[in-house]
């Protein structure tokens, strides 16, 4: 199997795409550690991994917090003996936000929750990573950290944290890809496009939004969780060895237009 003997730890693994490749990493044999700040979600993935004869064990924190990011690494190398693969999955829209909160402390929240998570996951995990001579990071980009918002479909008033949150995880990628280079750990994002998620539930739940949505992408669809989950899983196994720094788009054609 593509994952056999590797342990992947999983941020935002309650949910969606980080519960996806929560369950196809452990079918490719890879033990798991479901973070998520939702105690319940955690528990339900690693219970969905374990009876499909999978290896988990559920964590719960905030990826905001840096003892806690700290804690979730240590925990994970005390049950599993060491971390080969860091998902970083926990990320939040300002729609998560309540809608009268000051715009900068809306700013503030998005920001510490997709970027500051991501960089502090990344912290502790590559520490361990370094240690042991090998690692790969994965985070979730976003095309929104490629393009901007397409004009005319409301989506963002040039303040919406949530792009300028992507494009700050781009940038990590690469900064940080190039600085582990010689130390064996590789840093790669996706970008997926809109897909199925909790994250996107508002939107796709609306018939006019979601089939502008759909229009948007050259495919004339959206994403399911899988398919960014086989784009994670490559760039996470070895079949990716030579690729560090690098951000991939899965997204149905949208940032080829
Ligand atoms: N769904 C999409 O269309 C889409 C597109 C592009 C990028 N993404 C990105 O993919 C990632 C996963 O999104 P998703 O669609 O699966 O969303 P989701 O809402 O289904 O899952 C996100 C998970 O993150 C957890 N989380 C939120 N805040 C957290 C925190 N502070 N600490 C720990 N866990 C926290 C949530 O509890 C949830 O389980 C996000 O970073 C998102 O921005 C999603």
């Amino acid at each position: 199997m593509r994952l056999d003997d590797k342990v992947a730890l999983i941020t935002g693994a309650g949910s969606g795409i980080g519960e996806a490749c929560a369950v196809l990493f452990a079918d490719e044999g890879a033990s798991i550690a479901a973070a998520d700040i939702s105690e319940d979600g955690a528990l339900q993935t690693a219970a969905t991994v374990a009876d499909a004869g999978g290896e988990s064990m559920a964590i719960s924190g905030d990826v905001t917090d840096k003892a806690e990011c700290e804690r979730m690494v240590a925990e994970t190398v005390s049950r599993f003996g060491k971390v080969d693969i860091l998902v970083n999955s926990a990320g939040i829209t300002p729609r998560y936000v309540p809608a009268d909160t000051p715009f900068d402390e809306k700013w503030d929240r998005v920001i510490d929750v997709n970027l500051k998570g991501t960089m502090l996951m990344s912290y502790y995990a590559s520490e361990r990573m370094k240690e042991q001579g090998r690692g790969s990071i994965v985070n979730l980009a976003s095309i929104i950290g490629l393009v901007g918002y397409p004009h005319g479909h409301g989506l963002s008033d040039g303040f919406n944290p949530y792009p300028h949150s992507k494009g700050g995880v781009v940038q990590m990628t690469r900064d940080m890809g190039v600085a582990f280079a010689q130390q064996g750990v590789r840093v790669n994002a996706l970008c997926p496009g809109f897909a199925f998620t909790a994250l996107t539930k508002s939107l796709t739940d609306d018939a006019d939004a979601r089939a502008r949505l759909e229009s948007l992408h050259p495919m004339g669809r959206l994403g399911e969780p899988v398919e960014i989950a086989h784009a994670a899983l490559f760039l996470a196994s070895d079949e990716a060895s030579f690729i560090t720094g690098a951000s991939l788009p899965v997204d149905g054609g949208y940032t080829a237009q």
